[in-house]
């Protein structure tokens, strides 16, 4: 089958196109074969192949497969699910550490990863999908605000970001988004109370603190923008950081939270659903063959796209 494999850890070049053997049905216990549509290129998966975490991935050293989140067709029936039904989900990468990431034709995964895609959704929006919302609702949860307090999202215009706003707002939260400049309006028909442009942490601050002079209960930090957004707290607030390297120290009585998602396949289903009767939006910045691989990570590291990059498997 293709794969791309990380051939050493580097910029997007050291990504190449390989062939490796198709798994074949129970030759892993407890896992079975997604054959996949598409795959979507996280920040996670451009970290991992600079090697930024390879003391996270730990013994695993290159040549591995990288990739995340897939949506694809069950090969293998599980439980609930018959063989050819439409799956999502996402490996979660730093418990597993096979190397046998999303970027392949078939991957194993574990049943309690998998969420049905409900018919009136693309395989392409689905992959965009299974990270993103885990981390959102993870980091939601953590923050435990009650309905009424404000929640200050940074990134907002992204994937992560984007999702953490409208469930925010749909729980009652009242939303400052810290968005792309020009994307402020759409922030608001998702849920947004107020929504600033970003800018320098000074220039945030400052217009954060025009929308919100007493300041916020609760920041999501899309943006890893980490110590830097943490004026805009109220004492005894509480933060939540998504990256293990943009942790703020605890200062003023904040609570601080690292998060890292894991599947939640029951969740998962329930967000798809809710994609489906556009009560979520999920947003596809690029949909690109496998075999661009390179040029969807220069991309994505460009800087701002309008969503995810998706790979068509
Ligand atoms: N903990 C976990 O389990 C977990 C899981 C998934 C993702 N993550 C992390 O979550 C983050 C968001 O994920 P994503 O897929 O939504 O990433 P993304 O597409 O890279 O989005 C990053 C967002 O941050 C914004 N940003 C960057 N620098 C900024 C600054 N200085 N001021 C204000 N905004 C800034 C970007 O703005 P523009 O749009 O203007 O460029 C973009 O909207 C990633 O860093 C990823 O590593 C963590």
């Amino acid at each position: 089958m293709r794969v791309v494999e990380v051939t050493a850890y580097g910029g997007p070049e050291v990504l190449r196109m390989a062939r490796r053997p198709e798994p074949e049905a129970g030759d892993v216990p407890g896992r079975v074969r997604v054959r996949l549509k598409a795959a979507g290129v996280n920040q996670a998966d451009l970290r991992i192949r600079a090697g930024y975490y390879a003391d996270a991935v730990g013994a695993l050293t290159p040549p591995f497969v990288l990739g995340t989140d897939f949506a694809g067709r069950l090969l293998d029936p599980v439980p609930g699910m018959a063989e050819g039904t439409r799956v999502a989900g996402f490996i979660p990468w730093y418990e597993e550490l096979t190397g046998e990431g999303t970027y392949a034709e078939v991957v194993r995964v574990a049943p309690e990863w998998l969420a049905p895609i409900p018919d009136d959704v693309e395989f392409t929006a689905a992959a965009s999908v299974p990270l993103a919302s885990a981390t959102a609702q993870t980091g939601l949860d953590r923050l435990a605000l009650p309905a009424g307090s404000t929640l200050l999202v940074t990134g907002a215009s992204a994937v992560v970001g984007r999702l953490a706003v409208q469930l925010a707002s749909a729980a009652g939260l009242r939303v400052v988004a810290v968005a792309h400049e020009g994307d402020e309006s759409e922030l608001k028909i998702l849920g947004a109370e107020q929504a600033v442009p970003r800018g320098t942490p000074a220039e945030v601050l400052a217009r954060v603190a025009e929308v919100a002079p007493e300041r916020v209960d609760g920041v999501f930090d899309g943006a890893l923008l980490g110590q830097g957004i943490l004026p805009a707290l109220k004492d005894d607030g509480v933060f939540v950081a998504i990256a293990p390297d943009r942790i703020p120290p605890a200062e003023r009585g904040i609570r601080v939270e690292p998060v890292r998602a894991t599947p939640d396949a029951a969740r998962l289903k329930e967000t798809l659903e809710k994609v489906a009767a556009r009560e979520l939006i999920t947003r596809v910045a690029d949909v690109m063959p496998l075999e661009a691989v390179a040029e969807a990570h220069r991309r994505a590291e460009a800087g701002h796209r309008p969503g995810r990059i998706v790979l068509l498997i």
